[in-house]
């Protein structure tokens, strides 16, 4: 390894004054360590790019956009050289500076004490204002894909509960949300970790005391998702092949509260099917590295590099395949190009393993569908975009087509049905995940 120098004075003189110039004072050494935490927890780490800084003082933020703006369009005319014309739609970088995503944080219950209420109170003393939508805002949102967005009043440190995915907070002002004084962050009890990114999690459904293999588990956002969903009853054997990245999530892990990983420094695709500790390991979470086209200004966008990646994913999902016990495989991407999400899923389906594998309509309350060019896989599948207050994701499930597999893991029958690519909810059904706020919170 190669030992990292200190910037020369000159260097951090010009670093400080940047950082001056878009955050206004210097960071505070809890904001900057937080600042980092939130990127470990929403992949915004080495592999990629961030789309905007994530507090960015009042004077700043005009010329902030303007730097993300200019990097958008670049990447934008890129992407339209190398993909076509197709996906434009899903790319609109004037849409997407506009709206930067705003910030989520999953309530952790794995931390002791961590209640709802606990949550309110210290946000209240931050001077953080919870926002109340009606039920008729709410009954609204819960079927578009921006949710709330267009009902939130105008102020700031607001915060609400997000309408699709209830144990999940949204701070607003979008890109200005300032969170930097909120102990439960530090504390794990309140997680970043952006909106689609909780996608897989829920698609997979690992239960309490679940043999789960999270094949590409580094910064462990998805992980310690997992983890809270069982109730750290169980095991996740968390691989990762870059062992930094993976020391990383070891530490946040820690933060977290979470007991029930194994950590695996190695390539899935080294790992063996026939090996004794996986034999009864019926989930798997594969989320591997793609361009990242769905969050950053500057993705892999050139055909090679893309169609490397598409090699890597279709392999990952393949050998998952092979493990004996395998019953669900959710798989997913920070990625907006067809090549790493409907058609690798196509590939999938049609290969001799992925034969023996249905497509599960997965999470049918989530309006925005699959490319639509994908006849046989669109409605299928979800995806979101910068458009949705999230970032550009896919994510699809694959289940065993073993009847006996099927009611062991559902244990009901299914009641969703899908009409032109559109997911019709059947309210009260039993993956009415929604139906909670409608309660009212
Ligand atoms: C998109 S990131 C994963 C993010 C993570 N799932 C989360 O939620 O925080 C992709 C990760 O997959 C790892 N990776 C890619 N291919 C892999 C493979 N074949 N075996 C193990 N790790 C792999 C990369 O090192 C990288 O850390």
């Amino acid at each position: 390894m190669v030992a990292r120098r200190p910037f020369p004075p000159r260097k951090r003189f010009r670093l400080r004054r940047l950082q001056r110039l878009l955050f206004g004072a210097a960071p505070a050494r809890a904001g900057a360590r937080r600042t980092r935490l939130a990127k470990a927890d929403s992949g915004l780490t080495k592999e990629t790019t961030p789309v905007a800084p994530a507090s960015p003082r009042k004077d700043g933020i005009e010329k902030v956009q303007e730097h993300v703006k200019v990097q958008l369009e670049k990447s934008y005319k890129n992407f339209q050289a190398s993909r076509g014309a197709g996906d434009l739609q899903q790319f609109d970088a004037r849409t997407a500076v506009k709206r930067v995503v705003p910030r989520y944080a999953r309530i952790n219950g794995l931390v002791p004490g961590v209640t709802w209420g606990e949550v309110q109170r210290q946000l209240q003393r931050t001077g953080h204002t919870f926002w109340r939508p009606s039920l008729s805002e709410k009954r609204q949102a819960v079927r578009r894909p921006e949710g709330l967005e267009g009902s939130v009043p105008a102020g700031k440190k607001i915060y609400y509960r997000d309408v699709h995915l209830p144990d999940v907070l949204v701070f607003r002002p979008m890109g200005q949300s300032c969170v930097d004084d909120v102990n439960l962050f530090d504390e794990g009890a309140l997680v970043f970790q952006q909106k689609a990114s909780m996608f897989p999690a829920l698609a997979l459904e690992p239960a309490p005391g679940a043999q789960v293999i999270d094949a590409c588990a580094a910064p462990g956002s998805k992980t310690s998702q997992m983890a809270a969903m069982m109730k750290n009853e169980g095991t996740i054997f968390a691989f990762d092949r870059d062992g930094r990245r993976l020391r990383t999530m070891m530490n946040l892990l820690k933060q977290r509260h979470v007991t029930c990983v194994e950590a695996c420094e190695k390539d899935f695709l080294q790992s063996s099917p026939e090996d004794a500790r996986y034999r009864n390991v019926t989930h798997f979470l594969l989320d591997p590295s793609c361009s990242s086209s769905g969050m950053t200004a500057q993705p892999i966008s050139d055909d090679l590099a893309v169609k490397q990646l598409a090699e890597n994913q279709k392999k990952v999902i393949l050998h998952a395949m092979r493990f004996p016990a395998c019953e669900r495989i959710a798989y997913s991407t920070c990625s907006i190009y067809e090549e790493e999400n409907e058609k690798v899923v196509q590939h999938v389906l049609q290969d001799q393993l992925g034969a023996h594998f249905e497509l599960e309509a997965t999470l049918p309350w989530w309006p925005r569908r699959g490319s639509p060019k994908f006849e046989e896989v669109a409605s299928r599948c979800v995806r979101s975009s910068w458009e949705d207050q999230t970032i550009g994701f896919f994510c699809a499930l694959f289940v065993k087509e073993e009847p006996s597999v099927r009611d062991r893991v559902t244990g009901r029958p299914r009641q969703a049905v899908f009409t032109a690519g559109q997911a019709v909810l059947v309210v009260g059904g039993p993956e009415w995940r929604g139906g909670a706020l409608l309660e009212g919170h």
